[in-house]
């Protein structure tokens, strides 16, 4: 497949086993992440680039930078994006509401909003959100998180009327529980809580979903996968969750 792959978020988890997916296929890709020292992983047809989607002048320079080193983009895997703290709305706190709503919309939006207009122009390109089972149902202490993810869905349906014959395809992929930073990054750093998250239950994997983002953007042309909601076979709605005890 011989596209260029541009992934938000590309340092860890589910942005990096995408890194890996489409690098299996043959893909070139520009990769971007805050800690761009940790996306030197994958080393064939790989452009990496700090990207910190929270900061305009950050992600001008880093499109601009992959185009000049892969030409225009055909695949924009949206990943970049975090949860920041459990806490109820009457317990939350502005700056953890701030950071999840300028990253994973904010942010979402200023990198699509560059990348758009060449893809209308040339009549093709992919662009995919990973958007979460929580923007299809709130849990107790995400509503912030479930709030941004939520948000994602007009936002595809928006783009994929405007864009509508232009051979623009628009994806989200909508995981259940996946083990990956998330959690640490979610709590802090604080292991121990982030372990007890995934505890006595299989969750998804990276690769699962990374598959999920390959399969769509390896269907024909004139194929778009709206939206997959993936979760594992241990959860059937975000807090309910089959666990064995130990
Ligand atoms: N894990 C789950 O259970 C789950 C479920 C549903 C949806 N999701 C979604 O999946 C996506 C990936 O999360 P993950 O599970 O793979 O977590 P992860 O392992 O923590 O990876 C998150 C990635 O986002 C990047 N990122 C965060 N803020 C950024 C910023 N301002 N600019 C650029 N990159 C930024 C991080 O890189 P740097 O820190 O290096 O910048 C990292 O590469 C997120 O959108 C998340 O909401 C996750």
């Amino acid at each position: 497949m011989n596209r260029h792959v541009v992934i938000t978020g590309a340092s860890s988890g589910i942005g990096k086993a995408c890194a890996h997916a489409f690098a299996k296929l043959g893909c070139t890709l520009s990769l971007g992440a805050r800690r761009s020292d940790r996306l030197q992983d994958i080393k064939e047809n790989a452009f990496c680039h700090a990207l910190d989607v929270t900061k305009q002048a950050s992600v001008e320079r880093f499109l601009a930078a992959a185009i000049a080193a892969h030409g225009p983009i055909d695949v924009l895997v949206n990943n970049a994006g975090l949860a920041r703290g459990l806490e109820k709305i009457a317990e939350g706190t502005g700056d953890a509401w701030r950071e999840m709503i300028e990253t994973n919309v904010l942010g979402l939006l200023e990198v699509t909003r560059r990348v758009l207009p060449a893809m209308i122009t040339n009549k093709r390109g992919h662009i995919f959100v990973i958007g979460s089972i929580g923007g299809h149902k709130a849990y107790l202490g995400g509503g912030v998180y479930c709030a941004t993810k939520r948000a994602l869905q007009p936002i595809c349906e928006a783009i994929r009327m405007e864009t509508l014959g232009s051979n623009v395809r628009v994806t989200s992929i909508d995981p259940g529980m996946v083990e990956t930073e998330f959690s640490i990054v979610r709590f802090k750093g604080d292991q121990e809580r982030a372990a007890k998250v995934y505890e006595g239950t299989r969750p998804l994997s990276a690769d699962d979903i990374a598959d999920c983002v390959a399969w769509a953007a390896t269907r024909p042309a004139h194929v778009n996968i709206d939206q997959i909601i993936i979760m594992p076979t241990d959860q059937a709605s975000p807090q309910l969750v089959h666990r064995v005890p130990k």
